[in-house]
């Protein structure tokens, strides 16, 4: 056991989950449940382009409900693109919010959701707690195997200003409905089902190693990684594998349900500052960072880490802790080369001049708080340089 152990307390949030093969139909009856007469529809371009969000516009149809779309986000949404979302939400009446899309989608909803009834600027919301006002009912309906903001109490937006990824954290944006059909899985490219993938396992390695995992979150974390360690691969090799679609689907949300309680660490903690910086792929950064991290960590919690040797795969019987540890290193480092995904900070465009600010800014950055092992400045410039 870790210092999960120590807490006194064990909490454990999340919403109502549908999965499953056309779980997507349920999206209208379950949007009327919790009361609402207009929908604000938030999603990408690209969804739009596929007719997916046509078919849950059809089921909100079904039931009576009427709905406004907004599509005008980029991957890494903005602070300046929710204000015109809010804008849009509170001029058009709605009083409920549907996202059909990726991370950036929902993320992007839940910030609209703070807007529309908190006020203030998105920055007051910063850090854990400060969200004071009830939220509109939320329902994510998620594209992506990956995010886990579907479930999560988090929304990280990008402060265009400061050039840095602002993490909110409060209970109040969990969402009320998570419709989960693994059929949306299949819009998405080799690459996008790459990173997704590597930062649903970053979620569910950082959170199984978290100061604060609890046993309501250790089963969801080291599920998550036995079912990518068995499902990435075939799941970027083949849009239409169903078996690895839907067992990604799942990875991905028992990930989000893990990291959603027991937070993550600082591999999140420094790649939301090279997203911030450089728009990269989130997954893909984690992809470069979390090996490192994992090397960093490995004098804490050993233990820990040969434990997510075995739900890897790996075969540790007999091994000494130490060496059973370091096998999830490699394994995850081996898996990684597999599907493809970038190993340097140099390979996405990142300049080693930037490395002591982006060392300054993911010291504050919330994720950090529960890393196993104690990190400074000094400690994150030496991880970033390793990674360039
Ligand atoms: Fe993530």
């Amino acid at each position: 056991m870790g210092n999960g152990k120590l807490l006194e307390i064990s909490k454990f949030a999340a919403p109502e989950i549908i999965f499953g093969f056309g779980a997507t139909s349920q999206t209208g009856e379950g949007v009327l449940r919790l009361g609402a007469r207009k929908v604000f529809v938030v999603t990408d371009d690209e969804l739009l382009k596929i007719g997916w969000v046509e078919q849950v516009l059809k089921h909100l149809e079904d039931v009576g409900l009427d709905y406004e779309v907004w599509s005008n986000i980029t991957s890494n949404p903005k602070d300046y693109e929710v204000i015109e979302g809010t804008d849009l939400y509170v001029k058009s009446e709605c009083d409920a919010i549907v996202a059909v899309g990726g991370g950036s989608a929902i993320d992007a909803a839940k910030a609209i959701a703070v807007l529309a009834t908190n006020g203030g600027n998105l920055k007051d919301f910063e850090g854990v707690n400060k969200i004071t006002k009830p939220l509109p009912p939320m329902v994510m309906v998620p594209s992506t195997g990956g995010s886990g903001s579907e479930v999560s109490q988090f929304a990280i937006i990008v402060d265009s200003a400061r050039k840095i990824k602002m993490t909110i954290i409060s209970k109040s944006l969990i969402p009320d409905i998570a419709v989960i059909d693994p059929h949306l899985l299949y819009t998405k490219d080799s690459r996008l089902t790459a990173s997704t993938g590597v930062d649903a396992l970053c979620h569910a390695i950082e959170s199984y190693v978290s100061l604060a995992a609890t046993p309501l979150t250790e089963v969801h974390s080291l599920y998550a990684i036995q079912l990518i360690s068995d499902n990435l691969r075939e799941s970027v090799a083949c849009r239409s594998n169903l078996e690895a679609k839907k067992s990604m689907a799942m990875a991905s949300l028992q990930a989000g349900l893990a990291f959603s309680n027991a937070i993550l660490g600082a591999a999140h903690a420094m790649t939301h500052q090279v997203d911030g910086l450089l728009d990269s792929h989130h997954g893909e950064t984690n992809s470069i960072l979390l090996p490192h991290v994992m090397e960093y960590n490995l004098i804490a919690c050993a233990e820990r880490y040969a434990k997510v040797s075995e739900a890897l795969g790996v075969r540790i019987e007999g091994m000494s802790r130490w060496k059973a540890a370091e096998k999830s290193i490699r394994w995850v480092r081996r898996l990684f080369q597999d599907i493809g995904t970038p190993e340097k900070l140099s390979e996405i465009g990142l300049d080693e001049s930037v490395i002591p600010q982006l060392a300054e800014n993911a010291l504050k950055d919330s994720c950090l708080v529960t890393n196993p092992r104690d990190a400074e400045k000094e400690d994150l410039i030496k991880l970033y340089t390793k990674a360039l």
